[in-house]
């Protein structure tokens, strides 16, 4: 969670990052000496001095460190609340408040990639390799339509598949125009992926907009992760007096005045890596959102498995809410106990599925389908947890009415908290219709 001193930044600036995004450890692993060999200067390393030139002060370097996916590390020692980096907003790439389709931000961005160093963002795209290619960081929108059938939840395909066929859509009726700019559907496909994957929400003079971040949407998301940022006027300095007496406030200030305060939520050493967390992330929004598998201990539930899983939790209001416990009566616990339930044998039983379903042709090396085995052993982890979590507490209600009923009768004489056969299951009571795409109003912006 942002701190309370977080907090307090973003209500006094008017400012309220909508949800999130990140981005992620969707960068492929590249090691280090692939980054920084040959006395050339890496993009990220290009990317940070062009931060620099437009006033930003930086603490953080873009590499991988020991095979992972590349992230930000403190290239010094930074107190807690300390500035990991100041980044100009003249350098982020702003999204209109109002669009009409999602595929127009992603011709916006495919544009700028085709006009290579004519574009002013350059320095910034140039570090960005999955702007160019659709398959480097599986999204929503590159996602294998070949494995929709293991993800076993009718909502979250319907939500891929209407994804791409509203790109083919947008294609189909701007394609022309759009190669003339030197775009391509693979390029219009990247773009797309590198926004849903890597924008963030800003709310500027009562004005919501996404914007993409350089170097903030490097860091690599930890659902623990502390660190935070806030708008500020760039002007604005830790060691002033009366530092917060308003004058830096992000609304007083242009976009060309305007910095994103990234800062650290406890004392960070010199090297450390520098994580992000905009809000919570599940396992599999993590994977089918962002292409990696989350460290997860004890772990967590799918959105897809959630009692209340609906679109909201795809792109919408709630794509970022916190995991809510299932709770309410016993004779409700007893019927959720049936949904985990079917949801286990389910996904036991799609087991020999994925072993027989042939590696789709964009999903280069069987990455993604090795990730969907992954994450389906981390689905029923997580669901056989759920369902003693729920059959404990079913026992225990049936134990307190027993002794309420009761007070002189022995306890434990009911056994109760078996899961009843059969059931329903699936993700039917919380399905909620849509279209593809979010409303455009902040946090459900993608
Ligand atoms: C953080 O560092 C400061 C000194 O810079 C020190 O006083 C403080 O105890 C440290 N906090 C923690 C939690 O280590």
């Amino acid at each position: 969670m942002a701190s309370g001193r977080h907090d307090r930044g973003l209500r006094q600036a008017l400012l309220l990052p909508a949800a999130v995004a990140l981005l992620l450890a969707a960068c492929a692993p590249r090691p280090a000496h692939a980054l920084f060999g040959g006395g050339k200067k890496s993009p990220e390393a290009a990317m940070i001095e062009w931060l620099k030139s437009k006033g930003g002060e930086i603490n953080a370097e873009i590499t991988a460190r020991n095979g992972g996916p590349r992230g930000t590390y403190a290239t010094r020692a930074v107190p807690a609340d300390g500035i990991l980096a100041k980044i100009p907003m003249s350098a982020a790439i702003w999204f209109p408040a109002e669009y009409e389709n999602f595929a127009d931000l992603g011709a916006r961005i495919a544009r700028e990639v085709a006009k290579g160093a004519a574009s002013d963002y350059a320095p910034y795209l140039d570090a960005l390799p999955m702007a160019r290619d659709p398959l480097h960081t599986i999204s929503y929108e590159s996602w294998p339509l070949e494995y929709v059938h293991l993800i076993q939840s009718d909502l979250m395909s319907r939500h891929i598949s209407s994804t791409q066929e509203g790109t083919i859509n947008y294609w189909a009726k701007n394609g022309v125009a759009l190669l003339e700019d030197g775009v391509t559907l693979d390029l219009l496909k990247a773009a797309l992926v590198t926004i849903a994957t890597r924008y963030f929400g800003i709310t500027h003079k009562g004005v919501s907009a996404s914007v993409m971040i350089p170097l903030l949407d490097f860091a690599n998301h930890y659902n623990d992760c502390t660190n935070y940022y806030e708008y500020r006027a760039c002007d604005y300095r830790d060691d002033e007096p009366n530092r917060d007496d308003g004058r830096w406030d992000a609304d007083k200030v242009g976009r060309d005045q305007l910095c994103c305060f990234w800062r650290a939520g406890a004392n960070v050493t010199a090297g450390q890596e520098l994580c992000n967390r905009y809000g919570y992330m599940a396992p599999d929004q993590a994977f089918f959102q962002y292409n990696f598998i989350m460290p997860d201990k004890p772990p967590k539930l799918s959105r897809v498995d959630e009692a209340h899983f609906s679109n909201d939790y795809i792109y919408g209001a709630l794509a970022h809410a916190e995991p809510r416990e299932f709770t309410g009566h016993v004779e409700a616990l007893k019927e959720e106990m049936d949904r985990v339930a079917s949801r286990i044998v389910a996904l036991t039983a799609a087991a020999k599925a994925e072993a027989a379903t042939p590696a789709a042709p964009s999903d280069r090396g069987g990455a993604v389908l090795r990730g969907l085995g992954a994450l389906r052993l981390q689905r029923l982890d997580a669901l056989e947890t759920e369902l003693t979590r729920l059959a404990g507490r079913v026992i225990e209600m049936e134990q307190e009415a027993a002794s309420a009923a009761a007070p002189a009768r022995p306890r434990g004489a009911r056994g109760g908290g078996k899961p009843k056969a059969g059931g329903g299951g699936g993700e039917g009571a919380g399905e909620v219709e849509g279209s593809g795409r979010g409303s455009g109003d902040g946090a459900g912006e993608l």
